[in-house]
């Protein structure tokens, strides 16, 4: 039987937090391990260049979150786990989709039209302060995910359009050139948490309200304690389900621990008392990985090995594909 090709990349900005490994790194590492699924899972660098200006940054962001996947369990003799940039293979393919993505289509895309919605609204020219590679995002996105063929791309809602732009590419791709793409869908798990953050709104690296995954275990506890909560006093019934401390409990309880909660927030258990709960169960899942975490941030020859490896079996495959997208669209030796 074919395996399901499951396929997805993390941009490395920033340093991963709770609603990262909730939204994204948990379900995917836990995917990996169902035998009927291929997974590819990578560092999206070159997707970090469009918007990180500073090395250094860049290159603590990939290595944290190359630690964060291999310190969470992913095994990577099953997953292929990559850095982007190791396969040459995505960036020929980039051209030669560039050549066949409409310029109408890319004029669509979400965060391309939000920067020039937000540079008129300031009075700037619409361009002001926009790259190229702004907008051509979705389509290093599309080479991304037609080099490997892959299927199945789970993604948060906000990436949904750039999947379908790479189905779009590729079958404009296929209907000039012939079959060689198979299409992508986006897959979007409804049952896996989108975490509040500190005040509320999404956990976001871009709203500042983020809880690092693998700070020290005081710090984490602080984090916690810095949970926006209402003055109910103790004793006073809280509302479950308009709660962050909640809704950051259920994403890490058990069933049988989200119903005893909800009983202790209807008996008005004291917010001091359901953050520190909090902070235990979290600690508990997070801690025997955070010892794995910063051992692996002190041994960065292993990561580097690791993704090597990956990148050997991603060429492997990279490399074929690329070779039929040359010969479909006329670009070879002459004979
Ligand atoms: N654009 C995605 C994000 O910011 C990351 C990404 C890059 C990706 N290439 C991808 C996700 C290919 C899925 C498939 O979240």
């Amino acid at each position: 039987m074919q395996k399901k090709r499951v396929l997805t990349g993390i941009t490395t900005t920033g340093t991963p937090h709770l609603g990262n490994y909730v939204g994204a790194i948990r379900p995917a590492i836990e995917a990996s391990r169902d035998d009927d699924v291929d997974s590819f899972y990578f560092l999206a660098d070159y997707h970090a260049l469009i918007k990180c200006e500073d090395p250094l940054q860049l290159r603590e962001s990939s290595k944290e979150i190359a630690a964060t996947w291999l310190a969470l369990g992913l095994d990577t003799e099953r997953a292929v786990f990559y850095r982007q940039s190791d396969i040459p293979e995505i960036m020929e393919l980039t051209w030669v989709l560039t050549c066949n993505a409409a310029k109408g289509l890319m004029n669509r895309a979400h965060a391309y039209k939000a920067a020039v919605q937000a540079n008129q609204e300031a009075g700037e020219d619409p361009d002001f302060g926009i790259n190229m590679g702004l907008f051509s995002y979705p389509v290093l996105m599309a080479a991304d995910i037609l080099i490997f063929n892959a299927i199945d791309i789970p993604v948060g809602k906000d990436q949904i359009q750039h999947v379908e732009m790479a189905r779009d590419i590729g079958q404009r791709f296929n209907h000039h050139f012939g079959e060689v793409f198979t299409l992508p869908e986006a897959v979007v798990d409804d049952s896996v948490a989108v975490l509040q953050g500190l005040d509320g709104r999404k956990m976001s690296k871009s709203y500042g309200n983020t809880i690092p995954l693998f700070e020290t275990e005081k710090r984490l506890q602080k984090s916690i304690n810095k949970i926006k909560t209402n003055l109910l006093e103790p004793g006073e019934p809280k509302d479950p389900d308009s709660s962050t401390v909640f809704q950051i409990w259920e994403a890490f309880a058990s069933d049988h621990q989200v119903e005893d909660m909800r009983r202790a927030f209807a008996s008005g258990i004291a917010w001091g008392e359901a953050k520190k709960k909090l902070f235990e169960l979290v600690n508990d899942e997070l801690a025997p990985a955070r010892v794995r975490y910063h051992a692996l941030m002190e041994d960065p020859g292993f990561i580097e090995s690791e993704l090597q490896r990956g990148a050997e079996r991603a060429r492997e495959q990279a490399a074929a594909l690329m070779a039929r997208v040359r010969d479909a669209v006329g670009i070879g030796p002459i004979h």
